[in-house]
Parts: structure tokens; C-alpha cells; sequence
């Protein structure tokens, strides 16, 4: 790969301006359509690169394009920028950097289903990308690109930006429907499905802001362009998140299905100390940990799956052997205790009870039983929970345990008793964190949009 499809700001400096962007062939795509492509005809270029969504379940985009009925207006898009899994910092770059790529993308994909109106869902904490993203609408609205009849075109879009209010829950596609529409933040039961009922029960397309980065290219260059880039199954170019016990912590464009995960980190500087790797997680604490062996399973969708976790939003974090697993595991079930929303008992009680169990263990106070516990408390949640975040929840329990568990027993006699491990005076600064948060805000679960 000479030059990068999507982190195009690492080639061309000051990208980010329309004048230089408009230099580089942008809008050249959006140009092509409105003046002259049937919709259909965007939708099946996109649906013959092979194009899958990179928002976390890589489903084609191009087909859920065509799944919108045609003849019930208004249609939506909406574009989901939460970015709240750990570790996955992808589209900040993309909407700080090349802000005017995922423009011109949402705009294709509105034009591709003939929606008039698009929201890009941004997560809370983006005031930056936010104001950067607002500024170069302002721009595309001021050189005719967006607005009422583009391009002398009968075509007219309108593309209006919202903040969240910092909730994981929200980047799930039916509970950012519901925060956009001023409701608390918690999913929906499917189905309807959002291109049947969506925003407002309307037909609606939501993809993930790297997704809609793609487009432009695939339009201007056409499917087989694309498809010169990663494999038959896992077309393109996708960013990968890397962080944790590396030199070189951030985002690495790579063709898909090319380069190994030891390629990766080696891409990433190597780890610190170059000190083994321990564990991988692929996806951030939603994926199944990887253990070493795996290193050399190639970045598609499918040898992920095969090593048996899911590359979803490819946010890797590298545990070197300096990482207490039950440490790591701990953190991660906090996090999904702290963010469940609370619709369903499975994923309420269970992040809660295998917290606890945590708690105890790594206390000090915990027995090789609260290991078998922990593994009831998953896999009694698992495929019972109301949406994925639940499921997510039960992956650093059940992987951990499962690559890892002569280390928890270890872990569990070494500090029987309660002796002193370290973890003392975070067991407490996290608990005095919550407890604050409980006496400060209405309810524990900051879900509402
Ligand atoms: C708990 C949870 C959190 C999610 N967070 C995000 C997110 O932050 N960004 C995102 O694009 N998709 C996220 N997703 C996936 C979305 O539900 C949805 O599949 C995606 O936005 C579809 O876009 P895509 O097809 O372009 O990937 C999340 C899913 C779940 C279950
Ligand atoms: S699985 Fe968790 S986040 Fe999803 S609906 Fe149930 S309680 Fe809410």
C-alpha cells in the first residue's frame, strides 16, 4: 500500500481543509453521483467492494444499504461516531484529521438511499472533533456542496451533528436511536430492524464513521480498485488501534488479511522492554484475550474469528507478561458493571455479582471456588442478555479463565488471607469513585443521551 486510503492526513499535510482536500480528488466522488449516478447505482458499487462495516460486526454495507424500502420518506442516516470501546481511537483521528472524507462519505450514503436529513452521533467527551467536524460542515455548506439543491441537482441534504453523554451503551446502534431521540440511552428490541423502523420509526442507515470514510474512494475508483486491497472475504484497508505494553501506541492503516498481529506490534514499536507478549485483545475488552499462540493469525475478519475471538472494531491492546491477568479482567468487568444500562436482569446482576467475585479475589479474600463461581456468573449470562453488551461482558471472564487459569489459581493462593498485594489502594479509589457517582447523579448508570 504506497498511500493510505483513510489516514490520509499521515500523506498530505493540512488535509483537513477543504481547498487542500478538494486538491487531493475530494468531493470528486460526491461530485460523480449527484451529477450523474442513479442512487442504485452508488448502492451497488459499494455492495460489489465488499465493503463491511467497521463499526464492530462487519456486516456489508452495501447491503444494508439495500435493505431500506424505497418508497416510505423520510430516511435517515445516521452515522455512529461513539467510539467508547477501549482502546479504539480511530474515527477521532479520521474526524480531526480528515474530516471532510467522512463528510463527503455520509453525504454518499444519504444520496445512496435518497435520506435528506443525517445525524453523526458523536460520544460526549468529543468536544474537539466536534467543533473540527462543525467547521468543515460549515465549509461544505458554504461552497454549495451541502444544503438545498447540490450542485444545481434536485437533490438537498442536511447533515447536523449530536454529542452523547458519555454512555458505552450508546455506541449500540438501537440505544444511540433512542439517545438520539432525547430518550434515555437503552437498546431496542429488534426487530423492527432500523432500515425498516429506525430514527423516529423511520427507515434508517447507521454506520460506524470509518465505514462511511471508505465510500468516497470506492465511488470515485470503483469495487475492483478497492478489492486490489485486502482479501476476497475481508476487502480494503482498516485501521488498526493499537495500544497497551507497546513503544509506539496509534493507529496503523493496513490492508486486510496482509499482516500478522506480530507484524503489528513489531509496526507499533515493538513491546516495552521487548518483553514477551502475554495475552492480545482484539477488539478491546469486548473480544475474547488471544493468547500469545496467536501471534501470527493474519488481521482479517475471518482468521480472527478462527483464533477464536472477533477482530470488531480491531482496537488491539497487548498484554506483555508484566500484566496480572486477574488484574486486567477485574478492570474489564468493572468498566461493563459500570456502563450495563440496567434493562436486563442477566447483564445487571451478572456484571454485578462477577465484580464482586473479583473484588474478592483480588482483595486477597478469594478461594479457588470463586474461580468456578466466576465461570457460573458467565456463562450464566451468556446468550441470556438483552443486547451484546451483556455478551461482551462474559468475554473477559470466560477467556481469561479459560487461557489463563492456572494464573488465577496462583494468583488465589499467593494472596489467600488477605495478604498485601498492590491492589489495596485501587480496590478503594475505584470503590470511593462509584459511590460518589452514586450520591452525586440520579441513577448509577449515566445512559441517558
Ligand atoms: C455495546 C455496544 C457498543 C457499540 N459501540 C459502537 C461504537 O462506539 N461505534 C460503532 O460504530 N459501533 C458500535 N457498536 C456497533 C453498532 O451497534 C453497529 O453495529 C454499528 O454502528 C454499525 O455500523 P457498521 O455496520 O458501519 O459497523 C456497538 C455495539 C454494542 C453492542
Ligand atoms: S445486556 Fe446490559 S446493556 Fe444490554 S440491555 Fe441488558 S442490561 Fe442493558
Amino acid at each position: 500500500m504506497d498511500k493510505h486510503v483513510l489516514l490520509r492526513d499521515l500523506d498530505t499535510p493540512n488535509i483537513r481543509e477543504l481547498n487542500v482536500y478538494q486538491a487531493n480528488e475530494g468531493y470528486a466522488a460526491w461530485r460523480k453521483a449527484v451529477g450523474g449516478m442513479k442512487p442504485d447505482e452508488v448502492i451497488q458499487v459499494v455492495k460489489d467492494s465488499g465493503l463491511r462495516g467497521r463499526g464492530g460486526a462487519g456486516f456489508p454495507a452495501g447491503v444494508k444499504w439495500s435493505f431500506l424500502p424505497k418508497d416510505v420518506f423520510p430516511k435517515y442516516v445516521v452515522v455512529n461516531g461513539d467510539e467508547s470501546e477501549a482502546g479504539t481511537f480511530k474515527d477521532h483521528q479520521l474526524i480531526e484529521k480528515n474530516p471532510h472524507q467522512v463528510i463527503e462519505g455520509v453525504a454518499l450514503c444519504a444520496y445512496a438511499v435518497q435520506a435528506a436529513t443525517a445525524y453523526i452521533y458523536l460520544r460526549g467527551e468529543f468536544y474537539e472533533p466536534s467543533r473540527v467536524l462543525q467547521q468543515a460542515l460549515d465549509e461544505a455548506y458554504a461552497a454549495g456542496l451541502l444544503g438545498k439543491n447540490i450542485q444545481g441537482s434536485t437533490y438537498s441534504l442536511d447533515i447536523y451533528i449530536h454529542l452523547g453523554a458519555g454512555a458505552y451503551i450508546c455506541g449500540e446502534e438501537t440505544a444511540l436511536l433512542e439517545s438520539l431521540e432525547g430518550k434515555l440511552g437503552q437498546p431496542r428490541l429488534r426487530p423492527p430492524f432500523p432500515a425498516v423502523q429506525g430514527l423516529y420509526a423511520k427507515p434508517t442507515v447507521i454506520n460506524n464513521i470509518e465505514t462511511l470514510a471508505n465510500v468516497p474512494p470506492i465511488v470515485l475508483n470503483g469495487a475492483q480498485w478497492y478489492r486490489q486491497f485486502g482479501t476476497e472475504k475481508s476487502p480494503g484497508t482498516k485501521i488498526f488501534c493499537v495500544s497497551g505494553r507497546v513503544n509506539k501506541p496509534g493507529n496503523y492503516e493496513l490492508p486486510l488479511g496482509k499482516h500478522t498481529i506480530r507484524e503489528l506490534i513489531e509496526l507499533a514499536g515493538g513491546t516495552i522492554d521487548g518483553r514477551p507478549v502475554k495475552g492480545i485483545l482484539p477488539a478491546g475488552s469486548s473480544a475474547p484475550i488471544l493468547p500469545a499462540s496467536a501471534l501470527d493469525t493474519k488481521l482479517d475478519y475471518e482468521s480472527v474469528q478462527a483464533a477464536g475471538s472477533i477482530l470488531g472494531s480491531a482496537s488491539f491492546v497487548i498484554l506483555d507478561d508484566t500484566v496480572d491477568i486477574v488484574w486486567a479482567a477485574r478492570k474489564m468487568v468493572r468498566f461493563f458493571k459500570h456502563e450495563s444500562c440496567g434493562k436486563c436482569t442477566p447483564c445487571r446482576e451478572g456484571t454485578h455479582w462477577a465484580l464482586k467475585l473479583y473484588d474478592k479475589i483480588v482483595s486477597g479474600h478469594g478461594s479457588l471456588h470463586d474461580i468456578i463461581m466466576l465461570l457460573e456468573v458467565g456463562n450464566g449470562m451468556a446468550n441470556k442478555c438483552f443486547c451484546l453488551l451483556g455478551e461482551f461482558a462474559t468475554s473477559p471472564i470466560l477467556s481469561t479463565i479459560k487461557h489463563f487459569r492456572t494464573e488465577y489459581e496462583q494468583f488465589v493462593r499467593e494472596h489467600q488471607g488477605g495478604r498485601a498485594n498492590g491492589y489495596h489502594d485501587e480496590l478503594m479509589r475505584d470503590h470511593a469513585i462509584v459511590d460518589h457517582a452514586i450520591a452525586g447523579a440520579p441513577g448509577e448508570h449515566g445512559s441517558s443521551g
